[in-house]
Parts: structure tokens; C-alpha cells; sequence
């Protein structure tokens, strides 16, 4: 660019010399504008200077065009570029939100089974069940102490159970309680000796502190030892 700039420059004084040159301005014993162009090309001045001037002022104006033209598409570039580091900037910086977004995101996620001991109930009132077995508890939001599942953030969340009973004759049920409410009623007969196995799974969008769990009904029983049989799950989809 500086280089450029200062041959726009002295093209530039050589115009001004050739119109002092043209108007009259300068004469006598004052530099022509052969001597100036002679000087700075290197040639020695000829007799037939006349016929060498025409070309070399040809071709000087071809030569600052040719600079302006590239000082132009040089422009031209920058902007380019300039257009190009925005759009990057901007990309880096939607890549740097959607990290943080990540990093902030909730990590919710479990698996429990229920016991190592065998059968459980059957009772006379409905119980809560408490899974002792805990695979996964991912944010902690699962406690094996009351049975509850509580909800860190506002979100939509999957849960799922398998429930097994070796009782026969009989019906066997589970509950599963989003807060005060039953959401999902589930039954099977075991009509004669062997595993009565159900499951169900739902999607419940939950506020932040409600709580979900496992409910044995009275009268009912549910089975579950070293073999994991009757396992709880969920996880958090995406927050709210
Ligand atoms: C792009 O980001 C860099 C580093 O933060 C900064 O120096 C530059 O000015 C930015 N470019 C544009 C075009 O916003
Ligand atoms: C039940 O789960 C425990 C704990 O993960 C595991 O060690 C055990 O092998 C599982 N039982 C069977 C029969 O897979």
C-alpha cells in the first residue's frame, strides 16, 4: 500500500510538471518534462526525445491504473475479510453460549432396584417404595431414604419401572405419584406360580421441587432380590 501511495505521488508530480510544462509556467532554462521523465526512467536524453515521450507517458498511465486497480480489489479483499472475521466472531461466540449452556445444564439421571431381600408386603396400608439399590443417581435427586424423586429444576422429565411379583392368585399392583396425585395406575394377574412381571413409562413435566415416586397399594406385594428385578428410572429431557 505504502509503496503504491508514493508512486500515485510522484505520478502525481509529474503531471504537475508536465501542466507547468504545458501552460507555460515553466520555461527557459527550467526543467522539461523529457528531463524529469529521463531522470527517473534512467534514459539518457536523445535527440528523438519527441518520439519516446508519448510512450512512456503511456505507459506511466497505464502503470497507475493498473495501481489503482489493485489498490481497489485490495479494498475490496479487506472488506471481504472483514465480513468473514465477523461471521467467525460471531460463530465462536454462539459455540462459546452453547458450552456454557451445556456446562450450566442439569445433570439428572437414575436407576435403582428396590431390594436384595425378597418380597415386600403385602400391607394394609399403600407404602411408598423405597428403591435401596442404586445404580445411577446422577444430581442426586433420588433419595433412597424417603422414596422420593425430587425435581431440581422446572422440566420435562422420563420415568420408567419394572415391577415384579411372585405371589399367585392374586393382583398385583404399583402406583407411581407425581406429587399428591397418581398418574399412572398399573395391574396384573398372576394366575398360576412363576414371576408376574409389568411395566409401564411416562414423560411428566414437572416445577421445580415436585416429586415423584413409587407407590405399593395396600394389599399388594412386589418381589426383588440379588437379580435386580424391579428396577425405577428416569432422567431430565430438557429443562423449561
Ligand atoms: C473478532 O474477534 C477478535 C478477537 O476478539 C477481535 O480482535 C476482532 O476485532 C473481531 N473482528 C470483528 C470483525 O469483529
Ligand atoms: C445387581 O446389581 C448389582 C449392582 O450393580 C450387581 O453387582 C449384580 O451383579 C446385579 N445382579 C445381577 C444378577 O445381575
Amino acid at each position: 500500500m505504502r509503496r503504491a501511495a508514493a508512486f500515485l505521488v510522484l505520478l502525481l508530480c509529474l503531471y504537475w510538471t508536465r501542466a507547468q510544462g504545458e501552460s507555460g509556467g515553466v520555461t527557459g532554462n527550467d526543467i522539461t518534462q523529457t528531463e524529469v521523465q529521463s531522470e527517473i526512467l534512467g534514459v539518457k536524453a536523445t535527440s528523438d526525445q519527441t518520439n519516446i515521450t508519448p510512450d512512456i507517458w503511456a505507459e506511466l498511465k497505464e502503470l497507475r491504473d493498473m495501481a489503482i486497480k489493485h489498490s481497489v480489489e485490495l479494498w475490496k479483499l479487506e472488506q471481504e475479510n472483514t465480513v468473514l472475521e465477523t461471521r467467525m466472531n460471531a460463530s465462536e461466540n454462539e459455540v462459546e453460549e452453547l458450552k456454557r449452556q451445556n456446562a450450566d445444564r442439569p445433570k439428572v439421571a437414575f436407576s435403582l432396584g428396590l431390594t436384595d431381600d425378597g418380597r415386600i408386603g403385602p400391607f394394609n396400608t399403600d407404602i411408598t417404595l423405597k428403591f435401596s439399590k442404586v445404580f445411577t443417581n446422577f444430581g442426586q435427586a433420588y433419595s433412597p431414604t424417603t422414596g422420593l424423586f425430587t425435581a431440581p429444576v422446572r422440566g420435562v422429565y422420563y420415568f420408567s419401572f419394572t415391577m415384579v411379583d411372585t405371589r399367585y392368585n392374586v393382583w398385583s399392583y404399583v402406583y407411581l405419584y407425581h406429587n399428591n396425585k397418581r398418574v399412572s395406575w398399573n395391574e396384573n394377574y398372576n394366575v398360576e406360580y412363576g414371576r408376574n412381571i409389568f411395566s409401564n413409562s411416562l414423560v411428566l413435566q414437572l416445577e421445580k421441587g415436585d416429586v415423584v415416586y413409587m407407590v405399593l397399594p395396600a394389599s399388594s406385594s412386589v418381589f426383588d432380590d440379588t437379580y435386580n428385578r424391579t428396577t425405577f428410572n428416569g432422567f431430565l429431557l430438557f429443562p423449561l
